[in-house]
């Protein structure tokens, strides 16, 4: 799955992703991606943070992410971050896991952007999988001690190359949800046209 990912990232499909949450973030000092994967969005960051430090619960995952940017990385979970307090600008989860322990490691003032998948991701995909597909209207995201300043919509198109499509659903768990007779039927297909829907909720620690 971490090759796949660093693979499909690298080919450069969720570049409009990173462009708009760079952009978003303000240029922190120091900012925390955690749950970083292999790194790419950690990356991007570095381009605007001064320091900027990655987190994940993946040995393998880590290890690719030292290989791509000059940020500092750890290999520990979200629940319990090895982190001061008030340490951070701004953190990032991206389509990973959050905790109520991440309010702890930010500055007052300071934000967090949580991306997860928004209702129409992949959907086109999914509805070749799936005998069945919604699109779920997704309720406002709460997180103790954080205030909820906006949430945004990125949605966009991709083409996939062939290879970009076994690799999208083998770094999912498609990999794992769906019959070997569409994985095969995938595999033949020269390219795919896919819809992307991300939903950014941006919090700050307001005290
Ligand atoms: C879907 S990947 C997203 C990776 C990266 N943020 C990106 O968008 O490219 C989810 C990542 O969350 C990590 N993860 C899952 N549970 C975690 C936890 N409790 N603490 C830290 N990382 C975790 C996984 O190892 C994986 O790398």
């Amino acid at each position: 799955m971490v090759s796949a990912r660093g693979r499909f990232l690298g080919a450069g499909y969720y570049k409009v992703l990173a462009d708009a949450l760079v952009r978003l973030m303000e240029r922190p000092h120091r900012l925390a991606d955690l749950g970083c994967g292999e790194g790419y969005f950690t990356a991007a960051f570095c381009d605007v943070a001064s320091e900027v430090y990655g987190l994940d619960i993946s040995k393998v995952a880590v290890r690719a992410a030292c290989k791509q940017s000059r940020g500092q990385f750890v290999v520990a979970s979200t629940m319990r971050l090895p982190f001061l307090s008030g340490m951070f600008d701004a953190v990032t989860v991206i389509m990973a896991p959050t905790s109520p322990d991440i309010p702890r490691i930010l500055k007052k003032g300071a934000l967090l952007c949580r991306v997860s998948p928004g209702e129409r991701h992949l959907f086109e995909l999914r509805e070749l999988a799936y005998s069945e597909v919604r699109a779920v209207k997704q309720p406002p995201m709460e997180i103790d001690g954080l205030t909820n300043v906006s949430c945004e919509q990125v949605r966009f198109k991709i083409l996939l190359s062939s290879d970009g499509l076994v690799d999208l659903i083998t770094m999912t768990p498609m990999q794992f949800r769906t019959s070997k007779e569409f994985r095969e039927r995938i595999s033949q297909l020269d390219e795919f046209c896919v819809t992307t829907d991300f939903r950014v909720d941006l919090f700050r620690k307001d005290s």
